[in-house]
């Protein structure tokens, strides 16, 4: 069933998924012809910004469901997705999960908006008739999202991003390692590979260039004239979006988190509907619970990540920053 070509066109499709930082952890071995071993690179942690791994595993999950998608427009499927316990690194590799691959998948529409799905970090426009009807599908559609809507709901929430962020932000180890992923200028040799390129965030070359100083030795100081939290403010980015609060089942893998959290996103992509996540938000304890709390977030679930979507006012960056995909295979 599975060889080394069938791996690399699988692969292809399976590197378009979201990954935190855009640091793409996930590596793959065959083992059999029915058998694939997700490895994680363990050089590709986050330990500031996700320092319990919770962020790179859901990234994992979201590329299971990548090859869950892939294999099912090849009539293939995975059969049983395997955690692997035992902590083995060796060379940077640490195994995650087994995969067995089975025959009889079947496509499934969330496929045909793999490669149009992307993270949409500038401004939008505001909902027509045909946004309101997109959005509206998709929310009777997800089962794993809470809507806000109302205008100051989303203002107050896109204040409480800004203390988050800027609470994270205050953390030097936090700043260096998002500097780190940052590719701020094109001729950074990783600019096409991974991480977050000027383009994917958005930024105008001047403010590319001004990142670097900001987020770096100016930052000390921007803080101390009360200037950091201006500069760092995204509560622009909120006029005219949606907030979609995506939860899932507390105590759940966040392997199996990740593979509702990618499918939830296409399924957005399939509306129309341009999304980012904003993860300081739930990765803040007090904005977590303050949002579930005021938005109704069901009993027994957890906040697992907050999306800003709506209708992007722009067309979506040219270059989609990815690894070869003979260097996911190990
Ligand atoms: C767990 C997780 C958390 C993320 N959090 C954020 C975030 O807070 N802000 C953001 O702009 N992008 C966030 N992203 C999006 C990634 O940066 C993005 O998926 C990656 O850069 C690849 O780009 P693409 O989504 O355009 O393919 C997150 C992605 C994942 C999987």
């Amino acid at each position: 069933m599975l060889d080394r070509a069938l791996l690399e066109e699988l692969l292809a499709e399976v590197r378009l998924a979201p990954s935190v930082h855009n640091i793409q952890p996930t590596r793959w071995r065959l083992v059999n012809e029915d058998t694939l071993l997700l490895v994680e690179a363990t050089m590709r942690r986050l330990p500031a910004a996700d320092p319990s791994g919770h962020d790179v595993r859901l990234s994992h999950g979201a590329a299971i469901e990548g090859l869950s998608l892939a294999l099912g427009r090849r009539g293939l499927r995975i059969a049983e997705v395997e955690p692997v316990g035992e902590p083995g690194a060796s060379g940077g590799l640490q195994p995650v999960a087994r995969i067995a691959i089975a025959a009889g998948g079947q496509a499934d529409g969330l496929a045909d908006f793999v490669s149009a799905r992307a993270s949409w970090r500038g401004g939008f426009r505001p909902f027509d008739q045909p946004g309101e009807a997109a959005l509206s599908m998709f929310s009777a559609l997800a089962g794993d999202v809470q809507l806000v809507r109302d205008t100051d709901s989303i203002d107050a929430i896109a204040r409480l991003a800004d203390e988050a962020g800027l609470h994270f932000l205050c953390d030097d180890a936090h700043r260096a390692e998002l500097l780190h992923w940052m590719r701020l200028s094109r001729s950074d040799p990783s600019y096409e590979r991974d991480g977050l390129s000027a383009e994917a965030m958005a930024m105008s070359g001047v403010v590319a260039f001004g990142t670097r100083f900001v987020l770096g030795p100016l930052f000390p100081l921007l803080r101390r004239l009360g200037l950091a939290a201006t500069l760092a403010s995204e509560r622009g980015k909120f006029a005219n979006s949606a907030l979609a609060l995506f939860h899932r089942p507390e105590g759940e893998d966040p392997l199996v988190t990740g593979r509702a959290f990618y499918r939830a996103w296409l399924a957005m992509t399939a509306q129309g509907l341009a999304a980012c996540p904003v993860s300081v938000l739930a990765d803040r304890p007090a904005s977590n619970r303050q949002l579930i709390e005021r938005h109704g977030v069901p009993k027994g679930r957890r906040l697992v990540n907050v999306f800003r979507l709506g209708l992007a006012a722009g067309a979506p960056a040219a270059v989609r920053a990815r690894l070869p995909v003979a260097e996911l295979i190990v």
